[in-house]
C-alpha cells in the first residue's frame, strides 16, 4: 500500500503541533484516507535547535529537498510572514504537489494567485488553517453554504486579543500581564503588535472577504483599530449595562460595496459574540436563506491550527482518490 509522504515547511507552534498530531493520530488518518500518512521531510530554519523530530525524518533548510523529491504528495506550510513561505508554496504547487497553509498575511496578500496557481497545476489548497484557529469555517463557507448569499460578517478573529480582553475584565489583570500570559500560552505571534493592533484580525478578514465576496477592499479604506487603548475602568463601565468589550471584524455588503472594519466596540448580552471568552474565536454570519450562523471555538493554539489543516489534509485526500475513481469509471465505460 503506497504512504503519503508529506513535508513540514517551518516548525514553531504550528509546524510542530501537525507533527504532533500526524504521529498520534496515525490509526485515524489511514482510516480516513485509506494509505499510511509520513512525514519524511521538514524544512527549519534552525535544524539543530529541534531534537525531538524522530531520526528517520529528513530535516533540512534547503525547500529544494522538497521540490525535487517527487514522492512528496502534500506540503504543510507554518511559516511566519509573506516571503519565503509564499516563494516556497509557489514552487511546491508547480512541482505538483498539494498544499495546505495557515499563514494568513502570506494568504491574504496571495491567496487569489496561489489558488490559481494551484488550479492550473490540477492540486489542491488547503487554507482553513489561516482564520479562526481550529474553527471550520472556511471548509462550511466553501462546501456547505452555496445556495445561501453572505451578506454580512461579525467576527473575533484574534484570541491573544479577546485572552487579554477577558483577563483584564475578569480579573482586573494589566494589559502588559495578561499580553505576557497570551503569550507564553503560545497564542500570540513572534511580534505581538500584529495581535493588540488588529493587523492579524485585518489578514484573516480579508481572507474571508476573498472567500465571501470573491474580492477584497482596497486595504487603505479598511478601519482598523486596536485594543492598546483599552483600560480596565472601560470594561467596569460597561459591565454595568451588560455589555463587553470585544475586538470585531466586520463585514457588509452595502449597494454591491464591501465595508470592513477593525475595532473594539461594545457588545450587548444578547449578541452571539458577547459570550466568547479567552483565546477563542467566533464568526457571526448573517445570510438570506438559514438567516444568523454563529461558529465558535479555539482560535489558535498548536493543536487547534494543526486541527484545521489535518481536516484540509483529509478533504485534499478524500478529493483526489475521488476524482482517481471518476476517471477509472470514465476509463471503464468510455
Ligand atoms: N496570534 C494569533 C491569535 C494566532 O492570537 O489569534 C492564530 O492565528
Amino acid at each position: 500500500m503506497k504512504t503519503l509522504s508529506v513535508a513540514i515547511l517551518g516548525f514553531g507552534t504550528v509546524g510542530s503541533g501537525v507533527y504532533e498530531t500526524i504521529q498520534k493520530q496515525q490509526h485515524r488518518l489511514q482510516q480516513i484516507v485509506g494509505n499510511p500518512v509520513q512525514v519524511t521531510t521538514i524544512v527549519i530554519e534552525h535544524p539543530k535547535k529541534h531534537v525531538k523530530i524522530a531520526q528517520n525524518i529528513h530535516v533540512t533548510t534547503d525547500i529544494n529537498a522538497v521540490i525535487t523529491d517527487p514522492n512528496i504528495d502534500v506540503v504543510f506550510e507554518a511559516i511566519v510572514g509573506k516571503e519565503p513561505a509564499h516563494t516556497y508554496l509557489a514552487q511546491c504547487i508547480k512541482a505538483g504537489k498539494h498544499v495546505i497553509t495557515a499563514n494568513k498575511e502570506m494568504f491574504a496578500t496571495h491567496g487569489m494567485e496561489l489558488k490559481d496557481l494551484a488550479a492550473a497545476h490540477h492540486v489542491n489548497i488547503g487554507f482553513d488553517a489561516t482564520t479562526a484557529g481550529g474553527i471550520p469555517i472556511i471548509q462550511t463557507i466553501q462546501k456547505l453554504l452555496n445556495i445561501n448569499r453572505i451578506h454580512s460578517v461579525q467576527a473575533i478573529l484574534n484570541g491573544t486579543s479577546n485572552y487579554i480582553l477577558t483577563e483584564m475584565r475578569e480579573l482586573g489583570t494589566s494589559f502588559p500581564n495578561a499580553l505576557r500570559q497570551a503569550q507564553n500560552a503560545g497564542y500570540a505571534e513572534a511580534d505581538p503588535t500584529n495581535d493588540i493592533e488588529g493587523y492579524d484580525a485585518f489578514y484573516k478578514l480579508m481572507i474571508l472577504c476573498e472567500l465571501i465576496f470573491n474580492k477584497q477592499p482596497a486595504w487603505k479604506t479598511v478601519k482598523r483599530t486596536g485594543i492598546t487603548d483599552i483600560k480596565p475602568e472601560m470594561h467596569r463601565s460597561q459591565a454595568r449595562t451588560k455589555q463587553r468589550i470585544k475586538h470585531v471584524a466586520e463585514i457588509k455588503l452595502v449597494n454591491n460595496s464591501i465595508h470592513a472594519k477593525i475595532e473594539p466596540i461594545a457588545i450587548p448580552e444578547s449578541h452571539p459574540l458577547y459570550a466568547i471568552e479567552g483565546v477563542n474565536n467566533a464568526i457571526h454570519i448573517e445570510t438570506d436563506i438559514v438567516g444568523p450562523l454563529t461558529l465558535a471555538g479555539p482560535g489558535a493554539g498548536s493543536f487547534p491550527t494543526a486541527s484545521a489543516m489535518l481536516e484540509d489534509f483529509c478533504q485534499i485526500w478524500k478529493q483526489q482518490k475521488s476524482s482517481m475513481k471518476t476517471n477509472e469509471t470514465v476509463l471503464a465505460f468510455p
